[in-house]
């Protein structure tokens, strides 16, 4: 899909389509006018009647009499004090796909003019919302014929957004490359097979590289990653990706991603109903990857580390089991209660072994950890739990800005004895109360006096039902939001 930008005012686009947003209380904006002109007033035309009234979802196609383009798209933006990014990259979303299924695959976005908000950060969400709406999980099945693939999106203001839109368009392919990880099937993405994609990624991005493998593990003591790994014929990984820009001093900022490449539970063995889903416990790793490889195509100025320990939680006559001990590999003993509480002992071993190595500035980690996160917040918002205050509301502030919100939960020190065990350090599994909490306090004894920040992303990671722009299954949900945060 190609993305351009221009100058024109909107009555001069070229395009097959052109997508107009307007207010729902104040009414057509005077910028569409000379459009509304040129197609005989067909816009003030459609606004007077009972059909669209510029609510937010709302979309409405109109035949253009000729000389211009095929059609205009009205897209409703809502009440005028509430807009905001989201309702914005929503609208844009809506849009592309009504003109995509009338046909047109030569797209024209005018951007408007919105309160609070300047046309780079609007070029940006609707570069976004055009190419993560058009995006599919296409690797094992070709498109219907009737299916119209976006072939170009033009964006359209007065002002110069081409450098906004280039990086905006890097951020969300990255994102697309992301989705196509989580929706890949297990038995493509064992945990040797996604090191070696992360390789890939790495050698053509120029990102630094290391995979730790299971003989690797043993001689470290990543005993934790170990366990839960096994159960599989595969053994872990333990994957590194490195951007340093040049001359970079200081201290890194490391980001962890859970990467259970399958997750039945091990002994503690999940349900039938739904398990295919846990395809996308490896979530947290591809918005890991994600990030290094936006982060690397942009150049970005800061220096980060990419931590992913990649696992398949298996039964098994090898698998761990409920009432194992492990020793840790910062030494911390682990109670196995239930085998199927497995991201939060890897991600032990994880964030023990980056703060030591790198002592990171900073340390923030990914996980699709609990069933308890999406009973608590759903598929719209990522539980957020930290021990630092700025670095938490740094994290919220880039939620906002790229519409992947988080939403915080405490930390405090009475639900830290939640997570004791009467015979090792930690359980792994603290019962019915704060499911959510609990797994955070886990993870919380390994990063020491690290500035952490930890994402239980359970409920966005991956979706039941569609969204404007997220197609059902994996969402790529963080790589917006981390590489806005490290990269502006
Ligand atoms: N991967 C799951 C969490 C999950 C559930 C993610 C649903 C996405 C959708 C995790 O490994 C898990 O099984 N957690 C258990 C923890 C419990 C045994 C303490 C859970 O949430 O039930
Ligand atoms: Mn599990
Ligand atoms: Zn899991």
């Amino acid at each position: 899909m190609k993305v351009s930008t221009t100058n024109a005012p909107a009555a001069e686009i070229e395009a097959e389509a052109l997508i107009l947003a307007i207010p729902e209380d104040t009414g057509k904006p005077t910028s569409w006018d000379a459009v509304d002109a040129i197609v005989g007033g067909i816009v003030s035309e459609a606004l007077a009647g009972p059909g669209f009234q510029g609510k937010r979802g709302q979309t409405l196609a109109l035949s253009t009499p000729g000389n211009h383009c095929r059609e205009l798209v009205l897209v409703g933006l809502g009440m005028s004090g509430e807009i905001d990014l989201e309702v914005w990259r929503r609208a844009v979303a809506n849009g592309i796909t009504k003109a995509c299924h009338r046909g047109n695959s030569k797209i024209a976005v005018p951007l408007p003019e919105i309160d609070g908000h300047d046309s780079g950060e609007l070029a940006i969400a609707a570069t976004e919302a055009a190419i993560l709406t058009s995006y599919r999980y296409r690797e094992f099945k070709a498109a219907p014929p009737e299916f119209v693939e976006l072939e170009e999106i033009m964006l359209a203001a007065p002002v110069d957004i081409a450098a906004a839109t280039m990086r905006a368009q890097k951020v969300a392919d990255a994102t697309c490359w992301a989705r196509d990880l989580v929706n890949t099937p297990s038995n493509m993405k064992r945990p040797d097979s996604l090191a070696m994609n992360a390789r890939e990624m790495a050698v053509e991005t120029g990102l630094g590289f290391e995979i730790i493998d299971s003989g690797k593990a043993q001689q470290l003591g990543l005993n934790a990653l170990l366990a839960v790994g096994q159960g599989s014929a595969v053994g872990p990984r333990l994957v590194i990706l490195e951007h340093r820009p040049i001359g970079a001093t200081g201290q890194p900022t490391v980001i962890v991603g859970k990467g259970i490449t399958f997750d039945t539970g091990g002994i503690s063995l999940k349900p039938a109903q739904k398990m295919g889903d846990m395809k996308a416990d490896m979530s947290g790793a591809a918005a890991v990857f994600g990030t290094m490889r936006a982060l690397a195509r942009l150049d970005a100025q800061s220096w980060v580390v990419g931590v992913a320990p990649l696992a398949e939680n298996m039964p098994g006559s090898q698998a761990y089991r409920p009432s194992d001990i492990i020793r840790a590999y910062d030494g911390t003993t682990i109670e196995v209660l239930n085998t199927d509480a497995e991201g939060r002992v890897v991600l032990a071993d994880a964030l023990a072994y980056a703060c030591k190595r790198y002592e990171p500035c900073r340390i923030v980690d990914l996980a699709t950890l609990t069933g308890a996160c999406v009973v608590a917040l759903g598929s719209h918002a990522a539980g957020l739990m930290g021990n630092n205050d700025e670095l938490c509301n740094a994290l919220i502030s880039a939620g906002e800005a790229t519409g992947e919100r988080l939403w915080r939960l405490p930390a405090w020190s009475a639900y830290d004895k939640l997570v004791d065990s009467e015979v090792a350090n930690v359980r792994n599994s603290a019962g019915r109360g704060a499911g959510v909490i609990t797994a955070g306090m886990f993870l919380k004894r390994f990063v020491g006096n690290t500035a952490w920040a930890h994402l239980d992303i359970a409920g966005t990671a991956f979706l039941e039902k569609a969204t404007p722009y997220e197609p059902k299954g994996g969402t790529g949900f963080g790589v917006r939001l981390l590489t806005h945060w490290l990269s502006t």
